[in-house]
């Protein structure tokens, strides 16, 4: 299904990138532009830049760019069709509805179909008579209606395939069925639900979508959780539970509530701490850290006092000094998950005991302090080795100052000689990381890339943006001039709006060239905070290097005929080709 241009673009012109990007991440105002740490490629200063006259964006760093429907694409994983999809919907546009066959679906758009299916389903069920027993159990652990009205939460049937029939009769196959994972295969053959007779808790992206689901029985059976596996759309890696709603409190609330169950997200947020989040099942990854960083300044790790000794959670410390995120542990008693804790002592402890949040850096030291003796040698070699480590990757050098004159305070040794340390620590890692670098293959040019291309679309990107400079420039070029396939295309394209007298414009040029790979190029020139003198400038020295390159590619083309003219002997036109050589060498 082909949609028209004129849709397209409508559902373009309701859609307003910043608003749409900073639905996604924070982006802060920088002059005419917008500006935030890019989202596709690890940085530490922010090169992702959004122009809201333009409603386009671009990343320096990694080149990705382009308009409304590149951004939604690229970071949800999805087709056009897809994020044209969503944004008419956003826009409240209708579709005209494209029917079965016609509709290319990413893997990723069905995943996201068959879990909201799911997600209905377990819904219903938790409603209906026989998710009774699931609405008791939450009741019996304190959870009332509104506490849980937030989540969704649904309910599994004991049936053995209740959710895999209703899935076929809804019309998806068995293939996606088993790629979502809510459905397995037994070694006989037979499909039946990963989840029965068990509370579910659906998990949502930071988008509000569901990718996930866990489940937790309600007796004392193991396992006490089920969670569903990670999908093309779910990556426990990088999905927090809980940060769809969380994030909307962020602009009241910078820091964020880190905490290990469900359920304790569950009771925080409805106690009032509605900045917390939950992880799924595994140890804090830099991927996490990565995206809480896009949306919080100061994330606090909340423990079970007899976990948060233990090396994973002073491991986490590594990660977010790394990343260059404050970060806090927040130690319960002995024995109690938050939920407990707000259960049993309400709401106020667990706020009494966040203010007295500990530095991570601190708590280290305090516990290590516990585990070692400093007066001993050996003691102190280890207390030091631990820090090193972690001081080795901390990229802010106030910040490092600062840990190593408290632990050289604390230690009782000189600050210097942990410096002198530290500094053959790096040293010994640098040679590592030289040694690496060396051995990586050279980064490899875009698929138009390479230096021909380079001014060819540096030309084509400064007439998007001035198109009243196409008429001179079409009368110097023409689409042979071009040596890259792209360019060409991007040049007739240009040409054939501008001998229609249509409107030229980033949207209306995309609208004709439905071509995604090539909206970072052109959207990048578009960027160049140039002056009008130095585009005048440009838009000169790239017509002189395509012409160059023009001349260059005639004279090896004459001097290719010339010799073979000479080689079978015919005179005439070997002098014929020279004359061209001399005239084409001296026009230059
Ligand atoms: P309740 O016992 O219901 O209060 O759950 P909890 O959230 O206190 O559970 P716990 O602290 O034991 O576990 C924290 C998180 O680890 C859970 O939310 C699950 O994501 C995960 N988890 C716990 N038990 C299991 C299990 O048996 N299997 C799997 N796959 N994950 C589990
Ligand atoms: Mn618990």
């Amino acid at each position: 299904m082909r949609y028209g241009e004129e849709i397209i673009e409508r559902v373009q012109s309701l859609n307003d990138i910043v608003e749409i990007v900073s639905s996604y991440m924070p982006l802060r105002r920088a002059g005419k532009t917008f500006k935030a740490a890019c989202p596709f490629h690890q940085e530490k200063t922010p090169s992702f830049i959004v122009n809201p006259e333009r409603q386009i964006f671009h990343c320096f760093g990694c080149g990705a760019g382009g308009d409304v429907f590149s951004f939604l694409m690229k970071y949800e994983n999805i087709t056009f069709p897809e994020a044209l999809k969503q944004l008419a919907e956003r826009a409240r546009v209708p579709l005209p509805e494209p029917n079965r066959e016609e509709r290319q679906e990413s893997l990723a758009g069905k995943l996201f179909e068959i879990n909201e299916a799911a997600f209905q389903y377990y819904r219903k069920n938790y409603e209906a008579e026989g998710g009774k027993a699931a609405r008791a159990y939450l009741e019996k652990r304190g959870f009332k209606p509104q506490d849980l009205a937030d989540f969704g939460i649904g309910y599994a049937l004991p049936d053995w395939r209740g959710l895999a029939d209703h899935l076929s009769k809804k019309g998806f196959g068995e293939e996606l069925l088993l790629r979502s994972g809510l459905v397995v295969k037994s070694a006989q053959g037979s499909c039946y639900d990963l989840l029965r007779a068990r509370v579910i808790f659906p998990i949502r992206n930071a988008q509000g979508k569901v990718v996930a689901f866990g489940g937790r029985i309600m007796t004392q059976e193991v396992p006490k959780y089920i969670n569903s596996p990670e999908t093309e759309i779910f990556r426990k890696r990088r999905e927090f539970y809980g940060l769809n709603l969380a994030k909307r409190h962020i602009p009241e609330e910078p820091r964020m509530f880190i905490v290990e169950g469900y359920l304790d997200q569950i009771r925080l947020y409805a106690a009032g701490f509605r900045n917390t989040v939950a992880t799924l099942g595994t140890a804090l990854t830099e991927d996490h850290v990565r995206i809480l960083k896009r949306y919080i300044q100061e994330a606090v790790l909340v423990y079970d006092g007899d976990k948060a000794g233990e090396s994973a959670s002073l491991r986490g410390m590594e990660i977010f000094l790394k990343e260059g995120l404050a970060v806090k542990l927040l130690a319960l008693p002995a024995g109690l998950d938050p939920d407990d804790l707000v259960r049993n002592a309400g709401a106020a402890e667990f706020e009494k005991l966040a203010r007295g949040a500990q530095d991570l850096f601190d708590f280290k030291l305090a516990s290590l302090m516990k585990k070692f003796d400093r007066k001993d040698s050996l003691g102190l070699l280890k207390i030091t080795g631990e820090f090193l480590d972690t001081f080795a990757v901390i990229p802010n050098a106030v910040l490092l100052d600062r840990y190593v004159n408290r632990l050289a305070a604390v230690l009782g040794v000189q600050t210097d000689s942990i410096r002198n340390e530290l500094a053959k620590l790096k040293a010994r890692k640098g040679e590592g990381r030289d040694a690496a670098a060396a051995a990586a293959p050279e980064r490899k040019e875009g698929a138009a890339g390479g230096p021909v291309a380079e001014e060819e679309f540096m030309l084509l990107g400064l007439l998007l943006v001035e198109p009243e400079r196409l008429e001179k420039v079409l009368q110097e070029v023409g689409a042979d001039d071009f040596h890259s396939e792209e360019s060409r295309r991007v040049f007739l394209t240009l040409k054939a709006l501008f001998d229609e007298g249509e409107k030229i414009t980033f949207n209306s040029f995309f609208g004709r060239l439905r071509d995604e790979s090539l909206k970072p190029q052109l959207s990048k020139v578009t960027f160049f905070e140039m002056d009008e003198l130095s585009r005048d400038k440009a838009v000169a020295d790239c017509l002189r290097r395509i012409k160059l390159k023009k001349l260059e590619k005639e004279r090896t083309d004459l001097e290719r005929r010339i010799a073979q003219a000479e080689s079978e002997g015919r005179e005439e036109d070997l002098l014929k080709c020279m004359k061209q050589l001399q005239t084409l060498l001296a026009s230059r």
